[in-house]
């Protein structure tokens, strides 16, 4: 019987232990969780979701507070147009990120980072452009193109000096989108170095509509394989969503699959972003508890416990510190829906907005807890403590019951 460790994922001449830990933001896959990983020899995460806030966390940077400085005498207005991202301050967040996580990167495996077209920062092109192009200054192993098409991504980059150097992957949910991607593309002359497979369980936001149950990780990894292969492309396909036990994994490693991508897993790790309390929310959730909603303001389905206090609060919106989802007008949906229930509610101090939330300040203060489907078995891979609650795993802990399981067996902690 095979186990993950049988397999490698092979970039050029280098041999990588076939486990990617995804991209989790907002630093939800922090530096050192992805630092486990690449420790271990496998592929790591970190992600560049509100790169300021997550500079000024790790860091003790001010970016955020200066940005609101500048912009305070906005805050009470609806119009959010003028509120822009300082592209010298973006620079320097992102290489302090980035370039802080790779100087103590040990042992034999990479660190991507995980780039989101969603995130589009009032500026789609420009921020969009000096984050990647900060990230490969900064000496990132690769980036994973995300919640987005990323049809003129790779163009973005194109004049790096490491442009056919480092690692540079996509995330797809169908053959569809990877068509279209490749035609796009087409004209850089650089296939993606891997592309990431997502099917319907995974956490975060989904690459499908309401329909996602309609769908299977399988079919969709299976009709990309045959269509790479009719095209004679040689690209390393790495399946994700709902990848829970070293034998699910080797399910798709015996089929072809060059690595496997998990998270939902590693949620519960010490290694993670997620504060304790809600890590101890993650174990007890159960299935019916997890539910995939339009509350995202990007306008993808998202997955998330269906107790996650973002659902249904009304704050007003902080674009002024934050502003990661304003599109290229100024605008968010959040805020329209924000506005709709203030007119509709004078005088209301706790307003209720039911239909969208504010990504930004939810997923800063951890009150939006995404998950993937399978967070309601977490509870079968540890041991419940004397208290009552759940013992969190260290990321080798689970990152090695990935490589060496056998039989869908989930070893406990000591
Ligand atoms: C808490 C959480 C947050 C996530 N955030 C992101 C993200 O910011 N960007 C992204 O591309 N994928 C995100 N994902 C998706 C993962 O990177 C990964 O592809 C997927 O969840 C794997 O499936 P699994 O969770 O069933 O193992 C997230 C997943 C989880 C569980």
């Amino acid at each position: 019987m095979k186990r993950v460790d049988d397999f490698r994922l092979r970039f050029g001449k280098k041999e990588l232990v076939p486990i990617v830990i995804g991209g989790m933001g907002v630093d939800i896959s922090t530096a050192e969780l992805a630092l486990e990983a690449a420790r271990l020899g496998g592929v790591g995460h970190i992600s560049d979701a509100m790169v300021n806030t997550v500079a000024d966390r790790r860091f003790n940077a001010k970016f955020v507070k200066d940005k609101l400085k500048q912009y305070k005498f906005n805050v009470a207005n609806t119009d959010k147009s003028m509120v822009k991202f300082d592209l010298d301050q973006l620079v320097e967040a992102t290489k302090m990120h980035v370039g802080r996580t790779m100087e103590a990167k040990r042992g034999d495996g990479l660190i991507f980072v995980n780039c989101m077209e969603k995130l589009t920062m009032n500026a789609p092109r420009e921020t969009l452009r000096v984050r990647m192009h900060a990230a490969l200054d900064a000496g990132i192993d690769g980036i994973t193109l995300a919640a987005g098409l990323h049809l003129g991504s790779f163009a973005l980059i194109e004049d790096h000096p490491r442009f056919r150097d480092a690692k540079l992957g996509i995330i797809v949910s169908s053959l569809r989108a990877l068509q279209l991607f490749l035609r796009k593309t087409a004209r850089t002359n650089r296939l993606p170095d891997y592309v990431v497979v997502e099917g319907p369980l995974a956490g975060g936001h989904l690459g499908f509509g309401m329909d996602w149950a309609d769908y299977d990780l399988s079919t969709i990894v299976t009709e990309i394989q045959r269509f790479l292969l009719a095209e004679k492309l040689d690209i390393p396909l790495i399946p994700a969503g709902g990848v829970f036990t070293g034998s699910d994994a080797v399910a798709f490693l015996e089929k072809g699959a060059a690595a496997v991508q998990v998270a939902t897993r590693f949620t519960v790790a010490r290694e993670c972003g997620l504060p304790e309390d809600v890590q101890q929310k993650y174990f007890l959730a159960s299935e019916d508890q997890i539910e995939v909603n339009q509350i995202s303001p990007t306008g993808y389905p998202m997955r998330m416990l269906s107790n996650s206090p973002a659902i249904g609060d009304g704050i007003r919106p902080n674009c002024e510190a934050y502003g990661y989802l304003l599109d290229s007008n100024g605008c968010c949906s959040y805020i329209t829906a924000y506005n709709r229930e203030v007119e509709a509610n004078p005088g209301v101090k706790r307003l209720s907005v039911k239909d969208k939330t504010c990504l930004c300040t939810q997923m800063r203060n951890f009150d939006l807890w995404t998950c993937g489907h399978n967070t309601y078995r977490l509870k079968d891979t540890t041991r419940k403590l004397d208290d009552g609650s759940y013992q969190l795993l260290s990321a080798e802990h689970i990152f090695r019951d990935y490589q060496f399981s056998t039989d869908n067996v989930i070893a406990l902690p000591e």
